[in-house]
């Protein structure tokens, strides 16, 4: 069998124990003992809870689904280091008003109450413009000034120049520098092992340089 023309590194997630903690209504449902938290947070269907199984190396940790707005509650997983916390997605068309409403109210509250909050994995689709849903959002991370890592997810549905180009114009779009956004794929693995080193470095630096 040949080697794969690129390389993927495991993620350094993959090598700790992680537990589940549990899903919680509470934006602000307290952890102890207090590590760095990291939020994932993106679209309905963006692919959060893929990315987060990819970064911890177990395949089926969080539920994936082919339908959106799965991930309902706050689902939070302990490492020794740090704790993820994997949001229910925003702009899922089919809720009606009332259930969008409290969803923006779970979120801004989480946002900007969480003091905990170490920073926000924001992940935004390569293949697609950032919606009306992410512009809000993006107004929401300014307003609390929470540190944000940008990643654009399911890289494996581009080619590689299409993926450069994609992200550049992402990048641009959102007004963060490349450098700030991280191209990846659940699927074939790419660029979650930096992911994972990025997170590990900034649960280790503190809350000021996370991005
Ligand atoms: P909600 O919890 O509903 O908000 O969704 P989510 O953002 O957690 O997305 P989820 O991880 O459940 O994935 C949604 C769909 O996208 C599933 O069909 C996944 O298999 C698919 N998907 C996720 N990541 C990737 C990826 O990197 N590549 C490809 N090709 N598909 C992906
Ligand atoms: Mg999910």
């Amino acid at each position: 069998m040949s080697a794969p023309a690129t390389p993927v590194e495991v993620s350094p997630l993959a090598k700790l124990p992680i537990e589940f903690l549990g899903s919680f209504p509470d934006p602000m449902h307290p952890l102890d003992p207090p590590l760095p938290e990291f939020a994932m947070i993106g679209r309905s269907n963006v692919g959060k809870s893929s990315l987060l199984n990819a970064l911890v190396g177990r395949r089926a940790l969080a539920r994936v689904s082919q339908t959106p707005g799965k991930t309902q509650l706050l689902n939070i997983y302990k490492l020794p280091s740090l704790y993820l916390i994997d949001l229910p997605g925003y702009g899922f068309a089919q809720a009606d008003k009332g259930t969008r409403l409290a969803y923006r109210k779970l979120l801004e509250g989480f946002l900007r109450k969480r003091t905990s909050l170490t920073g926000v994995i924001w992940l935004l689709d390569i293949r697609h413009k950032p919606s009306k849903d992410d512009g809000e959002f993006h107004r929401l991370l300014t307003d609390a000034g929470c540190a944000v890592l940008a990643v654009l997810t399911k890289a494996d549905k581009l080619t590689r120049s299409g993926r450069d180009k994609a992200a550049a114009e992402r990048a641009d779009a959102i007004g963060f520098p490349l450098d700030q956004v991280q191209v990846v794929s659940a699927q074939t693995g790419y660029g979650v092992a930096d992911l994972g080193a990025s997170l590990l470095a900034a649960a280790t630096a503190g809350p000021d340089e996370v991005a």
